[in-house]
């Protein structure tokens, strides 16, 4: 862990680093457009519980293509105000309202440039081809998650469940509270406050990039799939969620005390010294 200040870094690391830069090149995973991230993201919090981009119908219409079939300012309209439409007697609002079933689809109150990110986002799944596009799951948020999700965190983390693209268990380095019999590995950081210490925002491209001396050698090849960069937030975020500090964590934390106020003593000493020395 830390204690590598006193040795100089180990030495496999020192041996991986002049592949980085090319692991980092041959692993860059393909980027959505920068304008539909946001999008994307609104999409999986607002819409996705009803509608799909290019997976079929679920509660309401696949999305797929919308903009190509309806003008844009219909769909303004209709996402703004779906009930008044419907009830102004507009022939396409009423069709799919019976088409699903008499379900009204409620009122989405959204600011311009949030209607306007949701529309990068749909053209961009649209430019993806037929199979349109899945929102990652990275981008909901981690304390979001489902039971089931943040269980397969957890086992993702601690091995017993395999990453899809053969990538180390973290377990081998890291520790999170209450994780395995013996706890985890220390070679890596304590993750049990990462997701608070991260933040949403933090995290999402830990995972998604790992990068890092270690990390980044060993997952440039094997990179965590977008399931499985959520399943790993969500059981962080529930980690950080319990309040009580793990014991690494203290030990290093009074440890630090310690040194602290070992150095403030000596500095106070060197600097007393001479000062007291001008007055006498
Ligand atoms: C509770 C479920 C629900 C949610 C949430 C929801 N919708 Fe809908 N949506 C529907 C239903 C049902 C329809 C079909 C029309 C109707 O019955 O009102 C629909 C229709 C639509 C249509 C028209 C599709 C077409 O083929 O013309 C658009 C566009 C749309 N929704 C966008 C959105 C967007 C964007 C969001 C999120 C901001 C959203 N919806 C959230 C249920 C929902
Ligand atoms: C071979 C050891 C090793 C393995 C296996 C490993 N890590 Fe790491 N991890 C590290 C080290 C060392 C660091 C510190 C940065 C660095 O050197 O890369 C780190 C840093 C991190 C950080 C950043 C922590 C912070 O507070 O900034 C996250 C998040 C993380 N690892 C998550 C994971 C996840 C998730 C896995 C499993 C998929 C994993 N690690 C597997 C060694 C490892």
């Amino acid at each position: 862990m830390r204690t590598r200040v006193l040795g100089g870094r180990p030495r496999q690391e020192r041996r991986l680093v002049p592949i980085i830069p090319l692991l980092a090149v041959l692993g860059a995973p393909a980027a959505m457009a920068e304008g539909a991230r946001p999008g994307a993201q609104l999409f999986t919090q607002r819409c996705a519980t009803c509608h799909s981009v290019g997976e079929g119908d679920r509660i309401g219409p696949d999305l797929h293509g919308v903009l190509e079939r309806r003008d844009e300012a219909w769909v303004t309209r209709f996402i703004t105000s779906p009930g008044a439409l419907i009830d102004s007697g507009d022939p396409v609002a009423n069709e799919l309202l019976s088409k699903f079933n008499g379900v009204r689809m409620p009122d989405q109150s959204l600011t311009d440039s949030e209607r306007a990110s949701l529309y990068a986002f749909f053209r961009d799944c649209t430019q993806k081809g037929k199979g349109g596009c899945k929102p990652s799951p990275a981008e909901k948020m981690g304390t979001d998650a489902t039971p089931e999700e943040i269980a397969r965190g957890r086992r993702l983390f601690e091995g017993t469940e395999s990453l899809k693209n053969g990538g180390a268990a973290c377990i081998g380095c890291h520790d999170v509270r209450g994780v395995g019999v013996a706890g985890g590995g220390t070679l890596g950081p304590n993750l049990t406050f990462s997701f608070a210490r991260l933040g949403e925002k933090g995290m999402r491209p830990a995972l998604a990039k790992v990068e890092g001396p270690m990390m980044g050698a060993l997952y440039a090849k094997a990179p965590l799939d977008e399931e499985e960069q959520y399943a790993l937030k969500a059981y962080f975020a529930e980690a950080s969620r319990d309040g009580s500090r793990p014991r690494a964590d203290r030990d290093f934390f009074y440890l630090g005390v310690v040194g602290v106020a070992a150095a403030l003593g000596f500095i106070g000493v060197v600097f007393a010294s001479p000062s007291s020395r001008g007055k006498s």
